[in-house]
């Protein structure tokens, strides 16, 4: 079997060009299903996710070509609209393949995705904001097959003139800003007939970079980063090509490493704007923080002794509940008890017990967890149980007495390129072995 071996005590220094983001890049990968044109994506991150992209849309019959960190996807025709339950069942984002398919089709149909086991992540919200465009779903033992009622292509388009009537508005209220949700009715809207109004949307950078695609592309959308976005939609689309925004998790990931092992870290290829909320606690901890937003660069310089803090993880621009798990090991560490409240997943406590078993002295109470600092971590053998987890046995490996093996790897490799080199890069001493 394979593990990440990695030994602590070591501070982490040096500099780090940080990968594409993850989420930026499977919306975008899915936004390629709404044109016939090709689509080509930069600095695409070479990981396990967008390896499963690549077969679902390889599936649905469009041509896709990876060399290194570039995708061309080009979906001249679709010739399946009917999701293989193995390759959904790997990945949460399968779902966000909906709203392009039935955009351009008038059908598609899947199981209920899988992904990391984080809580329930019901996909009500797509479902409904979906039946509002107008298509006509069922949810049945475990599977959602969706069409438009005229069952004729985009037979929901009826255009004046080669442009679209307008005059119609489509609102739909998301109760909580989902992120899947929120891009599922973005690419749909796209390609519809309709002015459609997104209220209580998501404001992620990721969501945002999805909608600037989706203008490139030619769709006539307003409001992106805020909670208000407005769609009109148009007839086609055209291709374009792309270049994927950096992954704000993973240079979280990183910073927070500088930060639990008494580090220098010097991250290019960020946008600090979009860092900002880690980048505010890490601060509230004592970290020395400068950066350039022009030339993209983040910098953190770790203090003696991390302080305290209460964070509650939100929806951006609210502390990422991605860096969740990474953040508690960095309390561990601190002086004082500190407190995080996770209130986006509710099941994402995963990694307390491996930490606990560390030495860790955190107690838990529905979706706050206390955690008691100044803990002398010991080193152990720890199981990743989903990908920010393992990110987070990692970060709790490098900060620990002794060496630390990390398994479950395949959890990690979803998100992060390759955390062992990464890390190697930044003095770490870490590597992978096998059993
Ligand atoms: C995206 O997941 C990210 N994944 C997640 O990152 C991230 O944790 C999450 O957004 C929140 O920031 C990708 O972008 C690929 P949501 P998503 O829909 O879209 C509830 C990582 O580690 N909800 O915003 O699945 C849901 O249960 C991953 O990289 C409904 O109730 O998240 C959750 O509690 C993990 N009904 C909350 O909303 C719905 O129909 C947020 O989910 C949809 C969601």
């Amino acid at each position: 079997m394979e593990y990440i071996e990695v030994e602590g005590g070591h501070a982490i220094q040096g500099e780090l060009a940080v990968q594409g983001s993850k989420n930026a890049a499977l919306p975008m990968m899915a936004a390629a299903l709404l044109t016939s044109q090709p689509v080509v994506l930069e600095r695409c991150p070479q990981i396990e996710d967008v390896r499963v992209m690549c077969d679902l849309l390889r599936y649905v019959g469009a041509e896709v070509e990876q060399q290194g960190e570039q995708i061309r996807i080009c979906a001249k025709r679709i010739s399946n609209t009917r999701l293989p339950s193995e390759l959904v069942a790997k990945m949460r984002s399968s779902i966000i393949l909906m709203g392009p398919l039935l955009a351009r089709t008038g059908k598609a149909g899947m199981c209920f995705p899988g992904g990391c086991v984080i809580g329930a992540r019901p996909i009500d919200l797509h479902v409904t904001g979906l039946r509002r465009l107008g298509y006509s779903i069922a949810v049945e033992e475990g599977c959602v097959l969706a069409e438009s009622p005229l069952q004729a292509g985009r037979a929901l388009w009826q255009k004046v003139g080669g442009r679209p009537q307008c005059g119609a508005v489509s609102r739909i209220h998301l109760r909580f800003p989902s992120v899947g949700a929120t891009e599922n009715l973005l690419m749909a809207a796209a390609l519809s007939q309709q002015e459609i109004v997104i209220t209580g949307a998501a404001r992620e950078p990721e969501v945002r970079q999805l909608g600037r695609m989706l203008q490139q592309m030619g769709a006539e959308i307003e409001g992106l980063g805020s909670e208000r976005i407005r769609i009109c939609g148009c007839e086609t689309l055209q291709g374009t090509t792309c270049r994927v925004m950096s992954d704000r998790i993973a240079a979280g990931t990183y910073l927070i490493a500088g930060a639990v092992t008494g580090g220098d870290v010097l991250l290019h290829h960020v946008d600090p704007v979009d860092n900002f909320p880690v980048l505010q606690v890490l601060e509230e901890m004592g970290c020395h923080i400068s950066c350039h937003e022009k030339q993209q660069w983040i910098h953190l310089r770790a203090p003696e002794m991390l302080k305290r803090i209460s964070v509650v993880t939100r929806p951006h621009p609210g502390f990422p509940t991605d860096l969740q798990a990474m953040l508690m090991v960095a309390l561990c560490k601190a002086g004082g008890v500190s407190s995080i409240e996770e209130t986006v997943f509710e099941d994402r406590f995963r990694h307390v017990e491996a930490l606990r078993r560390m030495g860790a002295r955190i107690t838990v109470q529905g979706s706050r967890a206390t955690i008691r600092g100044g803990s002398r971590l010991k080193a152990a053998d720890l199981w990743a149980t989903d990908l920010r987890a393992g990110a987070a046995m990692v970060l709790a490996g490098l900060c620990s007495e002794g060496v630390s093996r990390v398994y479950n790897l395949e959890h990690v490799r979803r998100g992060y390129e390759s955390m062992s080199r990464d890390l190697l890069a930044l003095g770490a001493h870490i590597k992978e072995c096998l059993d």
